[in-house]
């Protein structure tokens, strides 16, 4: 029995004690302890060695106090997993030297053996859930088809992805099938997280709203809605698209518990789209975490006012940012956690 379980709980639509917070990006760079390790070991080396990604993924929970630990690992494990090039180079972030253009180079990719080429995923799960000995939830997570096509194809990141949505434009077959072998790949592998041990698990589509709503149900959310139907009887799903409001209603109609917002939509708007029956989560501005903590306080009150006594998880409506003072950080979460309504 896990000690807090304040997530999973707001996650089915139980009453909490209080509303749970945790950050995306919380293993991460504005952590000291974070940097020890990063100066030691490559990127890639710290997801793979269990015992690094299990000791980096705890260093929130110990540090900040947070609510839920997630999984420290990477959305782009799966393009390597199916066979392609991935390195992230310092200061310029994701690099695919051969990235899919044609029908040609789609043949380098495959759906894998997710034991085979991801184990030391599910090890560090294992490892990670023992670590943490009941104390949070374990949050395990993928990236969403879409937002993982992006990188197969631009290869690098982008502020529009615009070679990644002329490929599914001028090429929608080889898109799809991409899509589909992107997707079939991601179920084995977050139903083999929940198998080891992650109580829930969140389906990362940062750049879901670079899509306006059309395409945004035909290049990502009929695949997401895949997913989400193939864990629903093994754990509660989170789906964070990222710029996506338009499309709250459809999400939510997937079954998903729980839908991320970021800061760009009000709590009630979100509540308005989304309807009464799902978890929202979200939504703090990560800049926001720069203000002096006053500020943080004052702003943290706000939003919990605003998402009122719905099913809501504190979080930030993106990843943290790198130079957040780590006081800052715990301000944040402490602010949630002292909320009287
Ligand atoms: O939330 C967590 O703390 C868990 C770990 C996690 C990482 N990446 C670790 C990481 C998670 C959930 C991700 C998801 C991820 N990765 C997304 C989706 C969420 C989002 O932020 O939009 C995306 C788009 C990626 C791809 C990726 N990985 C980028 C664009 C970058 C470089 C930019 C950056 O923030 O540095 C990464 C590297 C990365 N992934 C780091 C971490 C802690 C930084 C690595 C380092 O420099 O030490």
């Amino acid at each position: 029995m896990l000690q807090n379980d304040l997530l999973l709980k707001v996650l089915r639509g139980e009453q909490a004690e209080r509303t749970p917070v945790w950050m995306m990006r919380q293993a991460g760079r504005y952590l000291p302890e974070y940097m020890v390790l990063r100066e030691k070991y490559g990127f890639f080396e710290r997801c793979q060695t269990p015992e690094l990604a299990c000791e980096i993924t705890i260093q929130p929970v110990n540090i900040i106090g947070v609510d839920a630990a997630i999984l420290f690992s990477d959305i782009l494990v799966v393009p390597q997993a199916m066979g392609l090039e991935v390195q992230l180079v310092e200061s310029k972030g994701p690099y695919l030297p051969d990235p899919i253009k044609t029908q040609k180079d789609l043949t380098r990719v495959r759906v894998p053996d997710v034991q085979e080429t991801l184990g030391y995923v599910f090890d560090a799960i294992k490892l990670i859930k023992r670590e943490l000995n009941n104390r949070v939830p374990l949050i395990g997570f993928a990236g969403a088809p879409w937002t993982i096509l992006c990188y197969m194809v631009q290869g690098k990141g982008s502020k529009t992805f615009d070679e990644a949505k002329a490929f599914c434009y001028t090429q929608p077959e080889l898109a799809h099938t991409l899509l589909q072998m992107i997707t079939d790949t991601t179920i084995a592998y977050l139903q083999a997280q929940v198998k080891a041990g992650a109580d829930t698990v969140q389906i990362f589509d940062s750049w879901g709203g670079l899509l306006g709503p059309a395409d945004f149900e035909n290049l990502s959310l009929q695949y997401i809605r895949q997913i989400v139907t193939a864990l629903k009887d093994l754990a509660p799903t989170i789906i964070f698209a990222k710029g996506a409001w338009h499309s709250l209603a459809s999400m939510a109609a997937t079954g998903a518990q729980g839908l991320g917002i970021d800061w760009c939509i009000s709590p009630q708007m979100a509540r308005q789209f989304a309807g009464n029956q799902v978890t929202l989560q979200g939504n703090f501005d990560p800049a926001k975490l720069l203000s002096p903590i006053p500020v943080i306080q004052k702003e943290v009150k706000q939003m919990l006012d605003a998402f009122g006594s719905g099913r809501h998880i504190a979080n930030l409506g993106h990843g943290i940012l790198p130079n957040v003072p780590v006081d800052h950080a715990r301000a944040f979460v402490d602010s949630v956690k002292n909320y009287k309504g």
